[in-house]
């Protein structure tokens, strides 16, 4: 269990900032429990006085003290943060990454008295608590762990267990997703604009029937074009806007899209 663990965080930027709040808001540890490392002062400052968790600038001790190690550096530095802490990494530590496109086996090479390793991809809107976690794991791992590193990313949003292999296309989905749906957002604000709103009142609209169609999906667990089916009335607006959508193959375009960054991934993966 999550509760009965020290958790060091190394790196103390972004995602450890919506994973420290996340813990502490949702109460699965008091900031005694918490420890975050950087090469940052002035950083490591700021975590301390917005949430109490305890700071260091030396990642081996954070390392040393916890007994969930999340790494949440960049992927370029992880090699040398992964040397760094290796003296202090034994089988008793669970080891949670997010950094992307960084394999298992190679954070396994690094660490080699890591037996518990787990990988995951988090995305942006982790930071306000509305994100969606994928994570995986090779073996090593028992119930134990798997619920303690949900624990770390249930209260930043959704948590789904993929295998290793899916994350490039989890990265091209929900990692890269954001930014597609913030176009489509753009985009419908512009044709709200097109058409006579003011442009405060267009982009609300628009994002808020984003937020809300995506929340339909989600609470009753219909299908989407079941959903779908549902506004589009015969002979009616819906219908019609649709009919535009498809002439403009916006299907196979989102679905390109989702590949593209998918095969991105796979190839940033094999360069590292
Ligand atoms: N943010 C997201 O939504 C998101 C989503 C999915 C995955 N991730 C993964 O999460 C990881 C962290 O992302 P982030 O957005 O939190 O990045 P970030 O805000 O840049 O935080 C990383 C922190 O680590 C520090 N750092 C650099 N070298 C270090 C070292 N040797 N030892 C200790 N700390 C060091 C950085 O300092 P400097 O700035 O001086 O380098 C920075 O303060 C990345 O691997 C990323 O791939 C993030």
């Amino acid at each position: 269990m999550l509760k009965d663990r020290r958790v060091a965080c190394i790196g103390a930027g972004n995602m450890t900032e919506a994973i420290v709040a996340g813990l502490l808001h949702a109460g699965h540890l008091p900031p005694a429990r918490i420890m975050a490392s950087d090469i940052r002062t002035g950083r490591l400052d700021d975590i301390r006085t917005a949430y109490g968790i305890a700071v260091t600038g030396t990642n081996q001790e954070a390392a040393a003290w916890a007994d969930v190690i999340l790494l949440a550096v960049e992927p370029q530095v992880l090699d040398e943060v992964l040397r760094e802490i290796a003296p202090v990494v034994g089988g008793a530590k669970l080891v949670v990454s997010v950094a992307a496109g960084y394999p298992i086996a190679r954070v396994r090479r690094l660490l080699p008295g890591a037996g518990r390793i787990v990988r995951t991809m988090p995305n942006t809107p982790s930071a306000i608590r509305e994100g969606i976690t994928a994570m995986a794991w090779v073996e090593g791992l028992n119930d134990d762990d798997v619920r303690t590193a949900r624990a770390l990313f249930e209260p930043i949003g959704k948590v789904v267990e993929v295998s290793e292999r899916a994350l490039d296309a989890v990265t091209g989905l929900s990692g890269s997703g954001p930014a597609y749906v913030y176009v489509m957002i753009e985009a419908l604000a512009d044709g709200g604009v097109k058409m006579g709103l003011p442009r405060e009142t267009a982009q609300l609209l628009a994002a808020q029937t984003v937020a809300g169609a995506a929340r339909m999906v989600i609470e009753s667990r219909e299908h989407p074009g079941a959903l779908k089916d549902r506004v589009a009335s015969p002979g009616g607006t819906t219908i019609a806007g649709l009919h535009e959508l498809e002439r403009g193959r916006l299907r196979a375009t989102l679905m390109s899209a989702v590949e593209a960054a998918a095969a991105r991934s796979t190839e940033l993966g094999l360069a590292t």
